[in-house]
């Protein structure tokens, strides 16, 4: 993979504009933030062959094997609250499932906040982290790590039971270029429109997690119950087994499992 071809054909105004590649960095969303601190354009695209410090949610680290991911982090510059962040986050997710169901016909779903599931495993998550003064966003980088050619019999024994690729889902190599580029269109697509919250339905109809009996865990309690549903701010709503509702905020939560 190089810049080049990344940005070949991509046919985007914004994002991919300036792409950043190397065949091993630390993290993605460490060189974009550091870039955008520095005044990077918008739609700037840092991508990486490898990590050796790749994040995840939580502290926890991004597993990929050399050249088998798509390992990449956006910087973007909305004019939005902090509170609306988790837009960015569900456009992203959006357009990374219809891209894959567009290359590969496989049923990828969004898993509530920020994974991107295929038959209940792990294919995608994304970690936005944001820059803000007072209240409102100077800029996000969303990182994003799709295990797109990973072999089954590399994935480390924790993940195994929870973590699939594209490969070992449709028995055949997806091009991570051609992949790549469509989650930029289809990003860009719904950037361009984030004020009409159009995006909502599109979240919920692509949803593992509405309908579901789920397991919230907080840093010191569990919590059970039925997602109902997605509010305009991005809050899953919960029927608690309790009989109370409960609105939950991406970081308010530790993990939430599908039961
Ligand atoms: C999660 O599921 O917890 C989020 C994972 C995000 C991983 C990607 S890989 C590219 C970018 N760089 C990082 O260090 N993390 C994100």
């Amino acid at each position: 993979m190089t810049s080049n071809e990344i940005k070949a054909g991509l046919n985007t105004k914004i994002l991919g504009k300036e792409v950043i590649f190397y065949t091993e960095t630390t993290s993605t969303n460490d060189i974009a933030l550091d870039l955008a601190s520095k005044g990077a354009d918008e739609g700037t695209l840092v991508v990486a062959d490898s990590q050796t410090m790749g994040r995840g949610r939580g502290d926890r680290k991004w597993f990929a094997p050399a050249g088998t991911s798509i390992l990449a982090s956006l910087i973007l510059r909305p004019s939005i609250e902090l509170s609306q962040i988790n837009k960015i986050v569900a456009i992203t997710a959006i357009s990374i499932v219809y891209a894959i169901r567009d290359m590969t016909n496989l049923p990828a779903l969004v898993k509530w906040p920020n994974d991107v599931v295929i038959n209940n495993k792990k294919v995608a998550g994304i970690l936005a982290e944001a820059k803000t003064e007072k209240n409102s966003v100077s800029y996000v980088v969303v990182g994003f790590g799709i295990n797109v050619n990973v072999p089954k019999a590399s994935f480390p024994e924790e993940i195994v039971d929870i973590a699939i690729s594209l490969s070992i889902e449709s028995g055949y190599e997806i091009s991570r270029i051609h992949l790549l580029q469509e989650i930029l269109r289809q990003i860009e697509s719904r950037y361009l429109k984030l004020d009409d919250d159009s995006f909502l339905d599109e979240w919920k109809s692509l949803s593992a997690t509405i309908g579901r009996q789920v397991q919230i865990e907080y840093a010191d309690s569990i919590k059970t119950g039925i997602a109902l549903d997605i509010d305009e701010n991005g809050a899953l709503i919960i029927n608690l087994n309790t009989g109370d509702t409960q609105r939950i905020m991406n970081d308010d939560i530790v993990r939430v499992k599908i039961k």
